[in-house]
Protein backbone atom coordinates (compact mmCIF):
# COMPACT_ATOMS: atom_id res chain seq x y z
CA UNK A 1 0.00 0.00 0.00
CA UNK A 2 1.31 3.63 -0.99
CA UNK A 3 1.01 5.20 2.37
CA UNK A 4 3.87 7.15 4.08
CA UNK A 5 5.13 4.94 7.29
CA UNK A 6 4.30 7.56 9.79
CA UNK A 7 0.40 7.83 8.21
CA UNK A 8 0.19 3.66 8.63
CA UNK A 9 1.66 3.53 12.31
CA UNK A 10 -1.01 6.30 13.00
CA UNK A 11 -3.82 4.28 11.67
CA UNK A 12 -2.27 1.41 13.08
CA UNK A 13 -2.19 2.86 16.74
CA UNK A 14 -6.11 4.55 16.07
CA UNK A 15 -7.27 1.10 15.22
CA UNK A 16 -5.45 0.06 18.65
CA UNK A 17 -7.70 2.31 20.00
CA UNK A 18 -11.12 0.25 18.90
CA UNK A 19 -10.22 -2.78 20.70
CA UNK A 20 -12.86 -4.97 19.04
CA UNK A 21 -11.65 -3.78 15.30
CA UNK A 22 -8.16 -4.50 16.53
CA UNK A 23 -8.30 -7.88 18.31
CA UNK A 24 -10.68 -9.05 15.46
CA UNK A 25 -10.01 -10.66 12.15
CA UNK A 26 -10.24 -6.59 10.88
CA UNK A 27 -7.43 -5.41 12.76
CA UNK A 28 -5.19 -8.60 11.09
CA UNK A 29 -6.56 -7.74 7.35
CA UNK A 30 -6.09 -4.25 7.88
CA UNK A 31 -2.48 -4.54 9.14
CA UNK A 32 -1.75 -7.04 6.29
CA UNK A 33 -2.86 -4.66 3.54
CA UNK A 34 -1.30 -1.25 5.68
CA UNK A 35 2.35 -2.99 6.06
CA UNK A 36 2.69 -5.31 2.95
CA UNK A 37 3.32 -8.66 4.89
CA UNK A 38 3.47 -10.52 1.67
CA UNK A 39 6.45 -8.40 0.53
CA UNK A 40 8.03 -9.17 4.30
CA UNK A 41 6.95 -13.02 4.58
CA UNK A 42 7.82 -15.32 8.11
CA UNK A 43 11.44 -15.69 7.55
CA UNK A 44 13.28 -19.07 6.47
CA UNK A 45 13.44 -20.94 9.07
CA UNK A 46 15.37 -23.93 7.53
CA UNK A 47 17.86 -26.04 10.12
CA UNK A 48 16.37 -23.92 13.30
CA UNK A 49 14.74 -25.88 15.91
CA UNK A 50 11.43 -24.60 17.18
CA UNK A 51 9.34 -26.17 20.35
CA UNK A 52 5.84 -25.40 20.67
CA UNK A 53 3.38 -26.34 23.66
CA UNK A 54 -0.18 -26.82 23.34
CA UNK A 55 0.71 -27.85 19.61
CA UNK A 56 -2.54 -30.41 19.09
CA UNK A 57 -5.11 -27.70 18.98
CA UNK A 58 -5.66 -24.06 18.21
CA UNK A 59 -3.13 -21.02 17.65
CA UNK A 60 -0.12 -23.54 18.56
CA UNK A 61 -1.32 -26.12 15.96
CA UNK A 62 -1.56 -23.48 13.44
CA UNK A 63 2.11 -22.05 14.40
CA UNK A 64 3.34 -25.05 14.18
CA UNK A 65 2.16 -25.65 10.51
CA UNK A 66 3.49 -22.49 10.16
CA UNK A 67 6.91 -23.26 11.22
CA UNK A 68 7.34 -26.02 9.35
CA UNK A 69 5.94 -24.14 5.99
CA UNK A 70 8.94 -21.80 6.40
CA UNK A 71 11.16 -25.05 7.19
CA UNK A 72 11.70 -25.64 10.74
CA UNK A 73 12.13 -28.81 11.95
CA UNK A 74 9.47 -29.11 15.41
CA UNK A 75 9.38 -30.48 18.83
CA UNK A 76 5.17 -30.78 19.49
CA UNK A 77 5.03 -30.91 23.35
CA UNK A 78 1.42 -31.79 24.02
CA UNK A 79 -0.13 -33.64 27.33
CA UNK A 80 -1.69 -36.74 25.17
CA UNK A 81 -0.07 -39.07 23.27
CA UNK A 82 -2.53 -40.05 20.38
CA UNK A 83 -3.34 -36.13 20.13
CA UNK A 84 0.40 -35.33 20.06
CA UNK A 85 1.08 -37.64 17.33
CA UNK A 86 -2.46 -36.99 15.49
CA UNK A 87 -0.69 -33.38 15.18
CA UNK A 88 2.61 -34.14 14.49
CA UNK A 89 0.87 -36.52 11.46
CA UNK A 90 -1.09 -33.39 10.23
CA UNK A 91 1.89 -31.02 9.90
CA UNK A 92 4.23 -33.83 8.59
CA UNK A 93 1.23 -34.55 5.69
CA UNK A 94 1.80 -31.11 4.98
CA UNK A 95 5.60 -31.09 5.02
CA UNK A 96 6.64 -34.28 4.47
CA UNK A 97 10.32 -33.06 4.28
CA UNK A 98 10.80 -31.60 8.06
CA UNK A 99 11.75 -33.17 10.90
CA UNK A 100 9.20 -33.30 13.64
CA UNK A 101 9.04 -35.29 16.95
CA UNK A 102 6.96 -35.02 19.51
CA UNK A 103 7.63 -34.92 23.32
CA UNK A 104 4.41 -35.81 26.46
CA UNK A 105 4.21 -33.72 29.12
CA UNK A 106 0.94 -31.97 30.78
CA UNK A 107 2.09 -28.89 32.34
CA UNK A 108 -0.47 -29.53 35.42
CA UNK A 109 2.21 -31.79 36.88
CA UNK A 110 5.77 -30.33 37.50
CA UNK A 111 7.61 -33.84 37.92
CA UNK A 112 5.90 -34.23 34.03
CA UNK A 113 7.57 -30.92 32.95
CA UNK A 114 10.85 -31.99 34.28
CA UNK A 115 10.75 -34.89 33.02
CA UNK A 116 9.65 -33.29 29.66
CA UNK A 117 12.57 -30.88 29.90
CA UNK A 118 14.84 -33.32 30.07
CA UNK A 119 13.54 -35.40 27.60
CA UNK A 120 13.93 -32.25 25.09
CA UNK A 121 17.79 -31.52 26.16
CA UNK A 122 18.83 -35.38 25.36
CA UNK A 123 16.92 -35.32 21.87
CA UNK A 124 18.29 -31.78 20.72
CA UNK A 125 21.65 -30.37 20.73
CA UNK A 126 19.75 -26.87 19.92
CA UNK A 127 16.56 -24.95 20.54
CA UNK A 128 16.58 -21.75 18.67
CA UNK A 129 12.88 -20.81 19.33
CA UNK A 130 10.99 -22.06 22.36
CA UNK A 131 7.03 -21.30 22.10
CA UNK A 132 4.93 -21.26 25.47
CA UNK A 133 1.07 -21.32 23.99
CA UNK A 134 -0.23 -24.16 25.99
CA UNK A 135 -3.10 -22.49 27.73
CA UNK A 136 -6.97 -22.98 29.37
CA UNK A 137 -9.33 -21.12 30.64
CA UNK A 138 -11.73 -22.76 33.79
CA UNK A 139 -14.37 -21.79 35.12
CA UNK A 140 -13.41 -23.51 38.39
CA UNK A 141 -11.24 -23.63 40.31
CA UNK A 142 -8.87 -26.35 40.27
CA UNK A 143 -5.78 -27.20 42.01
CA UNK A 144 -2.65 -29.18 40.52
CA UNK A 145 -0.75 -32.25 42.63
CA UNK A 146 1.73 -29.68 43.26
CA UNK A 147 -0.79 -27.99 45.26
CA UNK A 148 -1.02 -24.84 42.63
CA UNK A 149 -4.32 -22.81 40.90
CA UNK A 150 -4.53 -24.88 37.62
CA UNK A 151 -4.42 -21.86 35.24
CA UNK A 152 -1.25 -20.06 37.29
CA UNK A 153 0.61 -23.84 36.80
CA UNK A 154 -0.34 -23.98 33.33
CA UNK A 155 0.60 -20.14 32.23
CA UNK A 156 3.50 -19.15 34.87
CA UNK A 157 4.92 -21.65 36.66
CA UNK A 158 5.33 -24.64 34.13
CA UNK A 159 6.38 -22.31 31.60
CA UNK A 160 8.88 -20.63 33.61
CA UNK A 161 10.18 -23.85 34.98
CA UNK A 162 10.31 -25.62 31.37
CA UNK A 163 12.57 -21.89 30.31
CA UNK A 164 14.86 -22.26 33.27
CA UNK A 165 15.48 -25.81 32.88
CA UNK A 166 16.23 -25.43 28.96
CA UNK A 167 18.25 -22.72 29.18
CA UNK A 168 21.85 -24.40 28.80
CA UNK A 169 20.29 -25.71 25.28
CA UNK A 170 18.74 -22.67 24.19
CA UNK A 171 22.43 -20.89 25.18
CA UNK A 172 23.73 -23.49 22.20
CA UNK A 173 21.65 -21.13 19.53
CA UNK A 174 23.33 -18.14 18.18
CA UNK A 175 19.94 -16.72 17.94
CA UNK A 176 17.71 -18.16 20.71
CA UNK A 177 13.82 -16.71 21.16
CA UNK A 178 11.64 -17.58 24.04
CA UNK A 179 8.46 -16.46 22.73
CA UNK A 180 5.19 -16.13 25.10
CA UNK A 181 1.73 -16.69 23.76
CA UNK A 182 -0.53 -14.20 26.50
CA UNK A 183 -3.96 -12.61 25.72
CA UNK A 184 -4.87 -9.00 25.20
CA UNK A 185 -7.44 -10.11 28.46
CA UNK A 186 -4.47 -8.78 30.65
CA UNK A 187 -5.18 -5.59 29.68
CA UNK A 188 -7.95 -5.45 32.29
CA UNK A 189 -5.50 -6.68 34.78
CA UNK A 190 -3.12 -5.51 37.34
CA UNK A 191 -0.40 -8.51 38.35
CA UNK A 192 -1.81 -9.56 41.81
CA UNK A 193 0.99 -12.30 42.92
CA UNK A 194 -1.34 -13.18 45.86
CA UNK A 195 -4.46 -14.08 43.57
CA UNK A 196 -1.93 -16.51 41.90
CA UNK A 197 -1.37 -18.46 44.89
CA UNK A 198 -4.68 -18.38 46.86
CA UNK A 199 -7.52 -17.13 44.00
CA UNK A 200 -10.08 -15.12 45.81
CA UNK A 201 -13.26 -16.86 46.67
CA UNK A 202 -15.42 -17.04 44.47
CA UNK A 203 -13.19 -18.09 42.09
CA UNK A 204 -13.46 -16.07 38.93
CA UNK A 205 -11.56 -18.25 35.92
CA UNK A 206 -11.63 -14.96 33.85
CA UNK A 207 -9.79 -12.80 36.20
CA UNK A 208 -7.87 -15.76 37.31
CA UNK A 209 -6.75 -15.94 33.28
CA UNK A 210 -6.10 -12.28 32.99
CA UNK A 211 -4.35 -12.20 35.79
CA UNK A 212 -1.97 -15.24 34.90
CA UNK A 213 -1.45 -13.93 31.29
CA UNK A 214 -0.61 -10.44 33.25
CA UNK A 215 2.34 -12.42 35.11
CA UNK A 216 3.63 -14.14 31.48
CA UNK A 217 3.92 -10.61 30.11
CA UNK A 218 5.37 -9.17 33.32
CA UNK A 219 8.28 -12.88 33.19
CA UNK A 220 8.75 -11.86 29.68
CA UNK A 221 10.32 -8.83 30.94
CA UNK A 222 11.38 -10.46 34.15
CA UNK A 223 14.02 -13.11 32.37
CA UNK A 224 15.78 -10.70 30.17
CA UNK A 225 17.05 -8.80 33.49
CA UNK A 226 18.46 -11.68 34.88
CA UNK A 227 22.27 -13.28 34.07
CA UNK A 228 21.19 -16.74 33.35
CA UNK A 229 19.14 -15.67 30.40
CA UNK A 230 21.58 -13.42 28.88
CA UNK A 231 21.63 -13.67 24.92
CA UNK A 232 18.41 -14.93 24.96
CA UNK A 233 15.36 -13.21 23.52
CA UNK A 234 12.19 -13.07 24.99
CA UNK A 235 9.17 -11.71 23.19
CA UNK A 236 5.26 -12.09 24.06
CA UNK A 237 2.64 -11.53 21.73
CA UNK A 238 -1.20 -11.53 22.09
CA UNK A 239 -3.18 -13.50 18.96
CA UNK A 240 -6.46 -10.98 19.24
CA UNK A 241 -9.61 -13.21 18.85
CA UNK A 242 -9.53 -16.21 16.84
CA UNK A 243 -11.67 -19.35 16.79
CA UNK A 244 -10.61 -21.98 18.21
CA UNK A 245 -11.59 -25.34 20.47
CA UNK A 246 -10.16 -23.28 23.12
CA UNK A 247 -12.34 -20.77 22.69
CA UNK A 248 -15.56 -22.67 21.54
CA UNK A 249 -15.48 -24.31 24.76
CA UNK A 250 -14.64 -21.95 27.31
CA UNK A 251 -16.16 -18.93 25.59
CA UNK A 252 -19.35 -20.03 23.92
CA UNK A 253 -21.61 -16.65 24.57
CA UNK A 254 -18.53 -14.59 23.66
CA UNK A 255 -17.90 -17.08 20.25
CA UNK A 256 -21.06 -17.11 19.39
CA UNK A 257 -21.84 -13.10 19.19
CA UNK A 258 -18.15 -12.54 17.68
CA UNK A 259 -17.90 -15.37 15.58
CA UNK A 260 -18.42 -13.76 12.34
CA UNK A 261 -15.08 -11.33 13.29
CA UNK A 262 -13.08 -13.73 14.73
CA UNK A 263 -9.67 -14.51 13.65
CA UNK A 264 -8.81 -17.96 12.11
CA UNK A 265 -6.24 -19.36 13.89
CA UNK A 266 -3.43 -19.37 11.36
CA UNK A 267 -4.34 -14.77 11.69
CA UNK A 268 -4.07 -15.54 15.65
CA UNK A 269 -0.49 -17.47 14.95
CA UNK A 270 1.30 -15.05 12.10
CA UNK A 271 2.52 -13.14 14.47
CA UNK A 272 4.15 -16.45 16.73
CA UNK A 273 5.52 -17.73 13.49
CA UNK A 274 7.00 -14.30 12.12
CA UNK A 275 8.83 -13.67 15.97
CA UNK A 276 10.49 -16.79 15.65
CA UNK A 277 12.68 -15.84 12.35
CA UNK A 278 12.72 -12.15 12.15
CA UNK A 279 15.61 -10.31 13.14
CA UNK A 280 13.47 -7.17 14.18
CA UNK A 281 12.89 -9.43 17.38
CA UNK A 282 16.76 -9.49 17.91
CA UNK A 283 17.16 -5.93 18.69
CA UNK A 284 15.10 -5.38 21.46
CA UNK A 285 14.09 -7.58 24.62
CA UNK A 286 11.09 -8.19 26.91
CA UNK A 287 8.68 -6.77 24.11
CA UNK A 288 5.22 -7.44 23.68
CA UNK A 289 3.23 -7.77 20.08
CA UNK A 290 0.19 -7.65 18.15
CA UNK A 291 0.08 -7.85 14.46
CA UNK A 292 3.97 -7.98 13.98
CA UNK A 293 4.04 -4.50 15.83
CA UNK A 294 5.63 -3.72 19.54
CA UNK A 295 2.49 -2.80 21.65
CA UNK A 296 2.52 -1.19 24.61
CA UNK A 297 1.78 -3.58 27.91
CA UNK A 298 -0.92 -1.30 29.83
CA UNK A 299 -3.85 0.48 28.68
CA UNK A 300 -4.72 1.70 32.29
CA UNK A 301 -2.64 2.95 34.93
CA UNK A 302 -3.91 1.03 37.72
CA UNK A 303 -2.99 -1.90 36.13
CA UNK A 304 1.19 -0.78 36.01
CA UNK A 305 3.27 -3.35 37.58
CA UNK A 306 5.11 -2.01 40.36
CA UNK A 307 8.90 -3.23 40.24
CA UNK A 308 8.53 -5.17 43.82
CA UNK A 309 5.93 -6.76 42.54
CA UNK A 310 7.45 -7.68 39.09
CA UNK A 311 10.58 -8.98 41.83
CA UNK A 312 7.99 -10.98 44.06
CA UNK A 313 6.66 -12.99 41.25
CA UNK A 314 9.81 -13.94 40.20
CA UNK A 315 10.73 -15.23 43.32
CA UNK A 316 6.73 -16.90 43.66
CA UNK A 317 8.14 -18.83 40.30
CA UNK A 318 11.58 -19.65 41.72
CA UNK A 319 10.10 -21.01 44.66
CA UNK A 320 7.18 -22.44 43.02
CA UNK A 321 8.99 -24.42 39.97
CA UNK A 322 11.80 -25.33 42.40
CA UNK A 323 13.93 -23.74 40.25
CA UNK A 324 16.07 -21.24 42.28
CA UNK A 325 19.48 -23.42 42.41
CA UNK A 326 18.93 -23.80 38.63
CA UNK A 327 18.98 -20.12 37.72
CA UNK A 328 21.82 -19.24 40.28
CA UNK A 329 23.80 -22.00 38.37
CA UNK A 330 23.41 -20.85 35.00
CA UNK A 331 24.20 -17.08 36.34
N1 LIG B 1 -7.91 -18.15 20.79
C1 LIG B 1 -7.82 -16.89 21.21
O1 LIG B 1 -8.57 -15.99 20.79
C2 LIG B 1 -6.79 -16.53 22.22
C3 LIG B 1 -6.73 -15.20 22.65
C4 LIG B 1 -5.76 -14.82 23.56
C5 LIG B 1 -4.84 -15.75 24.00
N2 LIG B 1 -4.93 -17.04 23.60
C6 LIG B 1 -3.93 -17.99 24.12
O2 LIG B 1 -3.45 -18.78 23.06
C7 LIG B 1 -3.00 -20.04 23.55
C8 LIG B 1 -3.63 -21.15 22.72
O3 LIG B 1 -5.04 -21.08 22.91
P1 LIG B 1 -6.09 -21.67 21.87
O4 LIG B 1 -7.15 -20.65 21.74
O5 LIG B 1 -5.39 -22.18 20.68
O6 LIG B 1 -6.71 -22.86 22.75
P2 LIG B 1 -6.89 -24.42 22.48
O7 LIG B 1 -7.41 -24.65 21.13
O8 LIG B 1 -7.71 -24.91 23.63
O9 LIG B 1 -5.42 -24.99 22.60
C9 LIG B 1 -4.80 -25.06 23.85
C10 LIG B 1 -3.60 -25.97 23.78
O10 LIG B 1 -3.02 -26.01 25.10
C11 LIG B 1 -2.89 -27.36 25.48
N3 LIG B 1 -2.99 -27.54 26.92
C12 LIG B 1 -3.98 -27.14 27.75
N4 LIG B 1 -3.73 -27.55 29.01
C13 LIG B 1 -2.54 -28.22 28.97
C14 LIG B 1 -1.76 -28.90 29.92
N5 LIG B 1 -2.15 -29.03 31.19
N6 LIG B 1 -0.59 -29.46 29.54
C15 LIG B 1 -0.19 -29.39 28.25
N7 LIG B 1 -0.90 -28.78 27.28
C16 LIG B 1 -2.07 -28.21 27.64
C17 LIG B 1 -4.03 -28.08 24.77
O11 LIG B 1 -3.78 -29.48 24.73
P3 LIG B 1 -4.95 -30.55 24.53
O12 LIG B 1 -5.18 -30.69 23.04
O13 LIG B 1 -4.38 -31.78 25.14
O14 LIG B 1 -6.16 -30.04 25.24
C18 LIG B 1 -3.97 -27.40 23.42
O15 LIG B 1 -2.94 -27.94 22.63
C19 LIG B 1 -3.39 -20.07 25.02
O16 LIG B 1 -2.28 -19.74 25.81
C20 LIG B 1 -4.45 -19.01 25.13
O17 LIG B 1 -4.53 -18.47 26.42
C21 LIG B 1 -5.89 -17.47 22.72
Amino acid sequence: MNVAPAIRRGLDVALELTVVGSFSRIGYAARRALFDWDTAPVADLSGRVAVVTGATSGLGLAAAHLLAERGADLVLVGRDEARTEAARRAILHAQPGNHIETVIADLASLDAVRAGAAQLARLLPRIDVLIHNAGLLSHELQRTDDGIELTAQVHVVAPFLLTAALLPVLRVSDTPRVITVSSGGMYTQRLDVDALETPPQPFDGVRAYANAKRAQVVLNQQWTQHAAARAIAFHAMHPGWADTPGVQSSLPSFRRVMRPILRTAEQGADTIAWLAGTPEALESNGDFWLDRHRRTTTWLPQTRTAPIEAERLWNWCLDRSGTRELIEAAS
